[in-house]
């Protein structure tokens, strides 16, 4: 399993191939596959759970899951994503980061440039990931980030704050190529994990629904798609139904022959 320290030394050197995952038999996949880090995203609002923000799940059910996908990838490196709200301050960030901690996580994510958090965090030894750009939980739209000078220097030097606070690891998500590679110059020692922000970072982040292809629905623009799991499980299942009907009919067939010859 990959440590935060080990992670950090992957910049520039080896690209980190970060995935999703909410559940043990994913995470099984995940780990067999010799993925580098699993995100306990609260993405799974969306892909597991049906809803249409990420702000509708919940300390609890992020518990249960972050624990799920510790016990299908016991060795590796698992990233519980903070959710909505249970950061909202110093406290209440230090014990749901504990609670993730407990459950088997090896690192906390959250959103934004939450200084603060990130240092208290650190001088309790959690070790966190950033992730800055496009931030679901307070989005109101999904457009890229970064595209105003304005826009691209805030997130620029949020970066550079962030790694002066501790993260190890940041998430870029949904910025123009040419911000995610200025970032990942400009940060000293951690490595950028982009979703969206082009190929010059130094890993990259899918979510496993849309890695995947587990949903019919379309995918965001800078996501890719490796398998198409949603169309093999449709043409499965339906293979299923007709043999189980297919044996019924037959069933029925011959029971009524018996019937007759009697
Ligand atoms: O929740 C999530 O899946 C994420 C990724 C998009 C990075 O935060």
């Amino acid at each position: 399993m990959l440590t935060p320290s080990e992670i950090t030394k992957r910049k520039r050197q080896n690209p980190i191939a970060m995935i999703t995952a909410y559940d043990a038999c994913f995470a099984r996949i995940a780990e067999a596959a010799g993925i580098d880090m699993i995100l306990v995203g609260d993405s799974a609002a969306n892909v597991m759970l049906g809803y249409s923000t990420t702000r509708e799940i919940h300390m609890e059910d992020m518990l249960l899951l972050t624990a799920a996908v510790r016990r299908g990838a016991p060795n590796t490196h698992v990233v519980a994503d903070m959710p909505w709200q249970s950061d909202c301050d110093v406290q209440t960030a230090l014990q749901n980061a504990r609670r993730f901690i407990e459950v088997g996580a090896n690192s906390v994510k959250l959103e934004g440039s939450r200084l603060d958090v990130v240092r208290a965090l650190r001088q309790e030894s959690i070790s966190v990931v950033g992730h800055l750009g496009l931030l679901p939980q307070t989005a109101t739209n999904f457009k890229q980030r970064g595209q105003s000078t304005e826009e691209a220097e805030k997130i620029y030097d949020d970066a550079l704050a962030l790694e002066d606070a501790g993260i190890f690891a940041l998430v870029l998500e949904h910025i123009p190529e040419r911000l995610g590679a200025l970032i990942s110059q400009g940060l000293r020692g951690i490595p950028t994990i982009g979703i969206g922000a082009g190929q010059q970072v130094d890993g990259q982040v899918l979510v496993l629904h849309d890695a995947l292809g587990m949903h019919p629905f379309p995918l965001p623009p800078f996501a890719r798609k490796f398998a198409d799991l949603y169309e093999q499980g449709v043409a499965g299942l339906r293979r299923y139904i007709e043999v189980t009907r297919n044996s019924a009919e037959k069933n029925s067939y011959s029971a009524l022959a018996r019937d007759t010859s009697n």
